[in-house]
């Protein structure tokens, strides 16, 4: 049984794989619908935060796939407080077919799959974020049509969506710089792991304070400055990463690249990590990348409860 808790877990061979499986399932859904390979099969969304993208397309690619999927809100569960992570785990399994779970802290994405009997996606965690760096892989391999010598650079916080962007890069050849204000920056476990990963594929992944980083991109990526859990600290973030830490028009330019592709994973807070003259440009990936949610998620329900 395989589990979807993080990039860092698949081989370089795997990810290109699941792009792969999700090329054909995008090309097969276009073509008219897919093929019912999830009939029968059931998938409970538990989420411990707010969603849109994340419930809308893991519940419209299991219906897609001939699959049901139960939505349980952040209020019903009471993750590891109205009981406990291992026993949730236990009882999901003998209900549902997989799991996909958004929560605070990784450990319960952990704890979950180490007592699930059916596989666990992680749907977002403080940690990490996947499914959505998949999927980004899949968007910016469909935008450009190779990710090997790529090179984006994400400006904003070293947050969760920040680490699946550098071990995604890190797996496929996508040179990835995280440029932060001080203080915010990656955890230097995480970017150490991303570079030990790197070694396959000779991607490089960095770090720098400087927006100017930013020259040379063929991708720029953002995201909120202030994560789900840190609201309390949105008043000092939003002070910090104004000084320069903004993806609008200048930064643009500060490109070189006239195509540069603007990548965010959304919700966007217009006006502070986004300027809507930016988010709604020619070169705005931002609703194709999340439609493409949907398509590159398919792949891994397809691989892990289907056999695909
Ligand atoms: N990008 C993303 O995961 O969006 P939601 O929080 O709306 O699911
Ligand atoms: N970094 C953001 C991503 C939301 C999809 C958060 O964790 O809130």
């Amino acid at each position: 049984m395989q589990h979807f808790l993080s990039l860092a877990d698949f081989t370089p061979e795997q990810i290109i794989s699941f792009l792969d499986l999700a090329d054909a399932l995008k090309a097969e859904w276009r073509q008219g619908g897919n093929k019912p390979i999830l009939a029968g099969k059931a998938m409970a969304l538990l989420f411990q935060k707010p969603s849109l993208r994340t419930r809308v397309s893991f519940e419209m690619g299991m219906k897609h796939l001939g699959g049901h999927a139960l939505y349980i809100a952040p209020t019903e569960v009471g993750l590891g407080k109205r009981e406990s992570v291992a026993d949730i785990a236990r009882v999901l399994s003998s209900y549902v077919d997989g799991i996909m779970a958004r929560v605070f802290s990784h450990e319960h994405i952990l704890e979950l799959a180490r007592f699930s009997r059916v596989p666990v996606i992680n749907g977002l965690s403080d940690y990490n974020h996947p499914a959505q760096g998949l999927s980004d892989l899949f968007t910016i391999r469909e935008a450009l049509g190779r990710l090997q010598g790529v090179q984006l650079v994400f400006v904003g916080d070293g947050n969760n969506v920040a680490t699946s962007l550098m071990f995604g890069g890190a797996l496929t050849g996508m040179n990835v710089t995280i440029v932060t204000p001080p203080g915010y920056e990656p955890d230097p476990v995480v970017v150490q792991k991303a570079t030990q990963m790197a070694a396959q594929t000779g991607a490089r992944i960095q770090t720098s304070n400087d927006p100017q980083a930013v020259a040379g991109a063929d991708v720029i990526y953002t995201d909120v400055w202030t994560s789900m859990g840190q609201e309390a600290e949105a008043i000092k973030r939003r002070a910090d990463f104004a000084a320069g830490y903004q993806v609008n028009e200048s930064l643009l330019a500060a490109s070189g690249n006239a195509n540069v592709k603007i990548m965010h994973c959304l919700p966007a807070h217009r006006g502070e990590e986004i300027s809507d003259a930016v988010a709604d440009s020619e070169n705005s990936l931002l609703w194709i990348q999340a439609e493409n949610r949907m398509h590159a998620q398919k792949a891994i329900l397809a691989r892990l409860m289907g056999g695909a």
